[in-house]
């Protein structure tokens, strides 16, 4: 009878179906990465045993179930490498350990030989560089290139300020995490995710500066926009109208595949986003001068690239 073997046919392809489709949901997504000095090292050098040695540790300590590493390898001055991966907070040790040895092995091809690197996935960063973290520090804007309506923008826009403004201080106080998630519901049918987070080991000062250092540059990147990411070394931000983060409600839902924004978006690279430890009077300018006028950071528009 053709009905079954149909029907196993069907079964079948519906299996490979959700299989690929899980695979796809799972695989990490990689979102950018910048170069971020162009001193190069050796190949076989002291140095680049030491890098490959920081980037093992960092993906062994990813499943830990932290979140978060940040570690050295090295004793001799030349060759000291700091590191650390911050994984998204909703992300369990499982997709964080995965996003981490993949952003390992990719940060090493994307920048060959370079002795100071950042790279951004979808659910986690890394770094390492052979001098202290926190110097001079690239960000990136990401945009999903949906608009708002003109007649709803402003309304949006106020909505969107308080939510992030008040996810940042609940992540920039908190303890532990440093991360919140928020919804909001716009229209009866609309609703805004919003998400912080900050790498935990910065103090409640610069945590809360590179907060709103990132939410203030939100209307030089990405006004009129249903979402957009601010990617910085110190902290993220991020807003949708979908659900693109794992809340209790989306982990009671049925399985979807994150939904992505349509069409393209577009990379800026946002240069010279400076984020010293133990706070200064110039981020502090940058974050809240940039809401008039021209913003203090400098942007260079990259090619158009697919989203992911
Ligand atoms: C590095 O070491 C490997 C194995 O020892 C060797 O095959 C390779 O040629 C070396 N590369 C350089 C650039 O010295
Ligand atoms: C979502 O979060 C819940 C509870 O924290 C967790 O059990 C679940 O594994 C998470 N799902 C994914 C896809 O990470
Ligand atoms: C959004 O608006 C911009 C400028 O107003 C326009 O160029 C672009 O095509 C619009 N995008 C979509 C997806 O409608
Ligand atoms: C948002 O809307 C949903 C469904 O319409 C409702 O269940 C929820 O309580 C609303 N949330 C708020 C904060 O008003």
């Amino acid at each position: 009878m053709p009905t079954s073997k149909y029907s196993v046919i069907c079964s079948a392809f519906l299996f490979l179906f959700t299989f690929l489709v899980f695979l796809t949901e799972a695989a990490p997504i990689y979102n950018y990465h910048v170069c971020t000095d162009s001193i190069t090292y050796k190949k076989n050098s002291t140095f680049e045993a030491n890098l490959n040695l920081l980037l093992s540790s960092l993906s062994s300590k990813a499943s830990l179930g932290n979140g978060f590493y940040r570690t050295r390898t090295g004793t001799d001055t030349p060759n000291v490498v700091n590191g650390l991966f911050l994984c998204r907070g909703d992300i369990a040790s499982a997709a964080c350990h995965d996003c981490v040895a993949a952003a390992a092995k990719e940060i090493l091809r994307r920048c060959y030989v370079k002795k100071e690197s950042i790279i951004w996935y979808d659910r986690c960063l890394l770094r390492y560089s052979y001098q202290p973290l926190n110097n001079i520090v690239p960000g990136v804007d990401l945009r999903n290139d949906k608009n708002i309506s003109r007649s709803e923008l402003n309304r949006f826009n106020e909505l969107l300020a308080g939510m992030l403004n008040s996810l940042a201080t609940k992540a920039a106080n908190s303890q532990d995490k440093k991360f919140a998630t928020g919804e909001l519901n716009l229209t009866s049918t609309e609703t805004l995710y919003g998400l912080v987070q900050c790498t935990p080991d910065l103090e409640f000062f610069d945590c809360n500066m590179c907060f709103r250092s990132a939410i203030a540059y939100i209307p030089n990147c990405c006004d009129g926009k249903q979402g957009a990411r601010v990617l910085l070394p110190g902290c993220i931000i991020r807003y949708e109208l979908y659900p693109f983060y794992n809340n209790t409600i989306a982990a009671t839902a049925p399985p979807a595949i994150e939904p992505r924004p349509s069409g393209r978006s577009r990379f800026s690279v946002i240069l010279a986003f400076i984020i010293p430890i133990g706070g200064s009077v110039l981020l502090f300018v940058m974050g809240f001068c940039s809401f008039k006028g021209r913003p203090a950071t400098s942007m260079i528009k990259l090619k158009e690239n697919e989203f992911n």
